[in-house]
């Protein structure tokens, strides 16, 4: 059993990686519009790992026979000028999510929390994973501001990505 505080924080938390999920799928969809199908695939696979933490975070309120709630999903912002701009804001997202993930777990330890504190180490993993990755995936996209001849090879290479299943598969261990 966890307490009501935790349950509320994580219910918000819920709602930010639905909202994670709206957002990268609206960037999918703009991609989409201006025929950069491969890099539209990519934030589509992205979107699909959101609601993945989204599903393992109500599965663990689930099995802690706590109330999951599911908040209304604000609007997202619907167009980008430029894919490195999108990238860019994607990764600030990124790390406005760390930071959410870190509140979470300061309140976990504060409350001597070790059930949630372990799961919220699936999550804090997997940011520093995502960072990474949008890090690199900017560093990727300026390239493409100095060369534009490279922006049609990065929108085949990012076709190839496929949807992993890392936090789902260890969430299945906690039911
Ligand atoms: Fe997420």
């Amino acid at each position: 059993m966890i307490s009501q505080l935790m349950s509320e924080m994580i219910n918000r938390q819920i709602n930010a990686e639905l909202w994670s999920a709206y957002l990268y799928q609206a960037m999918s969809l703009d991609l989409e519009s201006k025929n950069l199908s491969g890099m539209a695939k990519w934030f589509s696979v992205q979107a699909q790992e959101e609601l993945q933490h989204a599903h393992s975070l109500e599965a663990y309120l689930n099995g802690q026979n706590a109330k999951v709630e599911l908040f209304a999903i604000d609007k997202v912002p619907t167009s980008w000028s430029t894919p490195l701009e999108m990238m860019e804001a994607a990764l600030d997202h990124e790390m406005a999510v760390t930071e959410m993930i870190n509140n979470l777990m300061k309140q976990a330890n504060k409350e001597q929390d070790f059930a949630t504190q372990h799961k919220l180490m699936q999550f804090v993993d997997e940011q520093m994973e995502e960072e990474a990755l949008f890090h690199s995936m900017v560093y990727k996209f300026r390239e493409t501001q100095r060369n534009p001849c490279l922006t049609r090879i990065l929108d085949q290479q990012m076709h190839s990505r496929k949807l992993e299943q890392k936090i789902q598969g260890r969430a299945e261990h906690w039911l």
